[in-house]
């Protein structure tokens, strides 16, 4: 009888162990989530946003080159972090794109920023919308239940995104996130 609890108990942790092990997996030989990406969302054709998002784009490139924090998003060059692949950072979209149903542009934000960037975020947002998700492994998840919004939500387009991947890796060359030592 003891003996039967016992493997009975065994059973369960194992079985807990594992799943736990699986759902953790973020990156392989990662447990966290160490990367996120800010969209900061525009309505594409109003003016007084698009200057603002703009405006705000700027002020993110100053405080890079300033060394306040180290995010990438359009506009940080070679000049700003020497290291980095130009070609790689994506543009300022003036049309919906992807998942982003208006104006948009991302900003890859590693760990070692993140507390920097998310009060420099919400102390310059104005009245744009940020649409903050993880890099994991699961596009779904990143963009659904695992993300998050400053302002009013909008809706995504989930069909371009993979439930069994993640985004590619980004920046590997800036040794931060998931590639540093
Ligand atoms: C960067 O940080 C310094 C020191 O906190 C601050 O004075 C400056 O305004 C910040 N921004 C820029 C763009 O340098």
């Amino acid at each position: 009888m003891e003996m039967k609890v016992f493997f009975c108990f065994s059973f369960f942790v194992l079985l807990s162990v594992t799943s736990l092990a699986r759902s953790q997996v973020v990156k392989p030989g990662h447990d966290q989530i160490k990367e996120f990406h800010f969209h900061i969302y525009w309505l594409q054709n109003n003016p007084e946003q698009e200057w603002q998002a703009l405006t705000l784009k700027e002020k993110i490139v100053d405080e890079v080159h300033n060394g306040n924090f180290t995010v990438v998003c359009d506009g940080i060059t070679n000049e700003i972090l020497p290291t980095i692949n130009e070609d790689e950072v994506p543009g300022f979209n003036v049309q919906p794109i992807g998942p982003h149903s208006c104006g948009s542009f991302e900003t890859w934000v590693p760990r070692e920023s993140y507390a920097k960037f998310l009060s420099f975020i919400l102390l310059n947002r104005g009245d744009l919308t940020i649409f903050i998700h993880p890099l994991g492994n699961n596009e779904i998840d990143d963009h659904t239940i695992h993300a998050s919004w400053l302002g009013q939500s909008y809706p995504l387009d989930l069909s371009p995104l993979s439930a069994v991947g993640g985004d590619d890796p980004q920046y590997p060359e800036l040794g931060l996130g998931y590639n540093a030592m």
